[in-house]
């Protein structure tokens, strides 16, 4: 690659490792849409990757300094486990998530004590820790694209301790309104503000999150520093070698059996509070009592997969969402007809499978930075599926041409624009479909790898 040398942060990386049949460490392909986007626009390039280590083969792996797997130059962090933890759940999931999907349910939290403030102290390290690494392995002049709210304050000190380096920080989220931000402290509103501003640029998947830092950062420092807009892409080659894939055929062969010759309505999420669940079942069973000639009809398969159970609040949404599903298959079940499949497994190719497969897609997080499930949809769907999607999500300033809307806390208005998808007439599906298809195949990861170092050369 042309260019200068990329240096990439982020908490999760491309390759995790663990034992493979005979013993040995093995990489596997790290979890996430940042991995899916960025890992082919970077494989087989010299980009040094640097990211915590997750299990025991990662920390294994990480004393060996900079290794090549699966493609990739890749340094693993081995940080004090107690430490990753306070930062990672109790910061970045518990707080920074919350705050910036707007997920508060502020009677209760958030909470900032004694406890907080030594899990902030921990996700300062943390950053440090990654920083320190950046400045020991990043090559002259090279350009350090850091990611996500996990490490939002690595850039003050690289330009401290590394001033030949070009830095550009990426969130992957929304970000919230200032009003929202406030419920942070004080200091560590500042804080927080002032180490993405740190580095050279900012960068976010919409206009709107841009937007909202800017207003943020005005008010808390004076003044905004630069920013840039670049929605992260699907990979198509990848994407479709997935769906052409054995595995993928198998899936779509288990899950016509299922449907049965029935029209379906797919989501396809992590079980995750913004992606709004809850919500979606609701809508199905609006739907289905509003609108009986849809029973026995469709079937919501909803491939959903546990994420974060390591926190309660989590943990109790699971539960939640699995009592829903019990509750509205209860009441509409009929002969051989289950109203809602779901199916828990984190497997790609049968998600892949269902996103071919959909009549109707339901996207309606609560706010989502992007969400490439959506673009995915649209790519790979071979049945004119219509996008059922909130408009608080980031893709929405992509797809608002060929999706229908959903408000995502209006439950009786998304049962009706379920009712609307299903019952399109087939020109106008066809319509939205294409113009779908041709809106989420128009960029590709490497030109958002591109804008990024483009702002971080200040281009
Ligand atoms: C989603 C978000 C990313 C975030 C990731 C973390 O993909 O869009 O912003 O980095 O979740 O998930 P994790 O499982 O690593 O906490």
């Amino acid at each position: 690659m042309a260019g200068p040398p990329i240096v990439v942060l982020s908490n999760r990386g491309p390759v995790s490792f663990s034992p493979g049949e005979g013993g040995d460490l093995e990489p596997r392909r790290g979890a996430g849409g940042l991995v899916s986007g960025l890992g082919p626009a970077l494989v087989g390039t010299d980009a040094t990757w640097i990211s915590a280590a997750m299990t025991d083969g990662d920390r294994e792996v990480a004393a060996s300094g900079v290794v090549d797997a699966a493609g990739h130059r890749v340094r693993l962090l081995a940080l004090d486990p107690d430490a990753y933890r306070m930062a990672y759940d109790v910061v970045c999931n518990a707080t920074l998530w919350f705050a910036y999907h707007e997920l508060f349910d502020r009677s209760r939290r958030p909470r900032f004590d004694r406890r907080w403030r030594e899990a902030w102290a921990a996700y300062r390290e943390t950053n440090e820790a990654f920083a320190a690494a950046a400045v020991e392995t990043a090559p002259e002049g090279a350009v350090v694209l850091v990611q996500d709210y996990h490490l939002a304050l690595v850039g003050p000190q690289l330009a401290a301790e590394r001033p030949d380096l070009r830095t550009a920080h990426f969130s992957h989220t929304p970000f919230p309104h200032p009003e929202q931000l406030s419920v942070l402290p004080d200091d560590v509103v500042a804080e927080l503000l002032g180490g993405m501003a740190g580095h050279g640029s900012c960068g976010f998947h919409s206009p709107r999150w841009a937007e909202a830092f800017e207003r943020s950062t005005h008010a808390t420092l004076g003044a905004a520093p630069p920013t840039f807009v670049s929605p992260l892409a699907t990979d198509r080659a990848d994407l479709e070698a997935t769906a052409r894939g054995d595995a993928c055929e198998r899936a779509l062969e288990r899950l016509e059996g299922a449907l049965g010759g029935r029209r379906l309505l797919a989501r396809v999420d992590r079980i995750e509070l913004s992606k709004n669940l809850l919500r979606g079942f609701w809508a199905f069973d609006d739907l289905l009592e509003r609108h009986p000639e849809w029973r026995s009809e469709v079937t919501f398969g909803a491939f959903v997969y546990p994420s974060r159970q390591t926190l309660p609040e989590y943990l109790a949404y699971h539960q939640e969402v699995e009592e829903v599903v019990r509750r509205v298959n209860e009441r509409w079940a009929d002969g051989d007809w289950t109203p809602i499949l779901l199916d828990g497994d984190d497997d790609y190719p049968t998600a892949i499978a269902a996103l071919r497969r959909y009549d109707a897609l339901l996207v309606n997080p609560i706010r989502d930075g992007l969400n490439l499930v959506a673009s995915e949809g649209a790519l790979v769907n071979e049945r004119d599926g219509v996008v059922v999607l909130s408009p608080e999500a980031g893709i929405w300033d992509q797809l608002s041409g060929g999706a229908l809307p959903a408000h995502p806390y209006d439950v009786a208005g998304t049962a009706d624009a379920l009712h609307d998808a299903l019952s399109m007439p087939s020109a106008e599906r066809r319509r939205r479909a294409t113009d779908l298809r041709d809106a989420a195949g128009r960029r590709s990861p490497t030109d958002w790898l591109d804008d990024q170092v483009a702002a971080a050369l200040g281009s």
